[in-house]
């Protein structure tokens, strides 16, 4: 019987899926759930045939070139890339695969949630009943934005981008949204296409941000484009924290152009900017657009399905290509 493959896991996976690994492979489980240092990643990688990562671990080009030799493929539970630098990935010749598609209805409920959350102030709501300064119904209290009737602007209608503007119209929103390539009509489904992002975030009482961050996108929200938003406006962010100059973010809640902000990643996390953690017209998650029980095993076991085609010799479902990358820029 030829050896099983071994495969280190940078972090804790649920259960169903560490059980999978160590059945089928030789498995460096991390059972403490410690962030690896980049040099104890490559440390823990010796002799290792794949790794199981995620987005916490960053492989850039000087990463990548100091793994072990023996490492042929990255699997990361993840759907964005931008932790992995593809072209040393190529060049080196280290497959690379992640996980598109298993995860888009959890990370659109999370970006429902973060905009009722932000549109009624929930967070308010939540702390005045929690802390004893409820003293009763009043007329003037705790209002919020109306949903029915606005428009939300969605930029990258991808898998994510298109669950979310389902959910949408179920609260009578109009889905406007801005892409790379306009959708065919069966995925559009009556959505409103903007080859020009500031067209849209001209329109958009409800602005979500569901691209990947690329060079291009990055800093997408600015303040110029955040000037350009309808007075009262909120934005939801599920995608990437760089994708919002926070600081500009941060003016733009404090004066009430914005009426409120939803957001599940910030730039440079796990750090949160004391601003934004202070401002009661926030919602904020950690970085948790698909953590519900049954996507992280499919999210788990998606990866598996990689590992194991690519140690079968079969072509490796899910590899994350240069063209996809280009793909994803919106
Ligand atoms: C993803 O899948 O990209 C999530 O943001 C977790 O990294």
């Amino acid at each position: 019987m030829t050896k099983r493959p071994t495969i280190l896991a940078t972090r804790r996976f649920p259960d169903a899926v560490e059980r999978r690994l160590a059945r089928d492979y030789r498995a460096r489980l991390n059972l403490d759930d410690r962030l690896y240092d980049p040099a104890g990643l490559v440390a823990a990688a010796e002799g290792a045939d794949g790794l199981f990562v995620s987005a916490t671990e960053r492989f850039d080009a000087d990463q990548i070139a100091r793994l072990p030799t023996s490492v042929g493929i990255l699997g990361t539970l993840s759907v964005g890339l931008d932790h992995i630098d593809l072209d040393a990935a190529r060049a080196r010749g280290l497959v690379v695969t992640h996980i598109p598609d298993v995860l888009s209805e959890a990370c659109a409920d999370t970006a429902m949630l973060l905009l009722l959350a932000a549109a009624r102030r929930a967070r308010e709501g939540d702390t005045m009943v929690r802390d004893g300064s409820w003293t009763g119904w009043a007329p003037t209290q705790l209002l919020g934005v109306k949903l029915n009737g606005k428009r939300l602007g969605i930029l990258g209608m991808g898998r994510i981008g298109q669950a979310l503007a389902r959910r949408a119209r179920g609260f009578g929103l109009e889905v406007h949204y801005c892409n790379r390539h306009r959708l065919p009509a069966d995925l559009e489904q009556g959505a409103i296409y903007h080859a020009d992002a500031d067209e849209m975030v001209g329109l958009s009482h409800f602005l979500s941000l569901n691209c990947p961050a690329t060079p291009k996108t990055t800093g997408f929200l600015d303040a110029a484009r955040i000037a350009r938003l309808p007075d009262g406006a909120v934005v939801v962010n599920i995608s990437r924290g760089e994708l919002i100059d926070e600081a500009a973010l941060i003016t733009a809640l404090k004066s009430g152009k914005l009426a409120g902000a939803g957001l599940d990643v910030f730039d440079g996390e796990p750090k949160v900017n004391a601003a934004l953690r202070a401002l009661p017209n926030t919602f904020l998650f950690p970085h948790a657009g698909s953590a519900t029980v049954e996507t992280r095993d499919a999210m788990g076991m998606m990866v598996l399905d990689s590992l194991d085609a690519f140690f079968a010799g079969h072509d490796v479902p899910r590899r994350a290509s240069l063209t996809e990358r280009k793909r994803q820029v919106p």
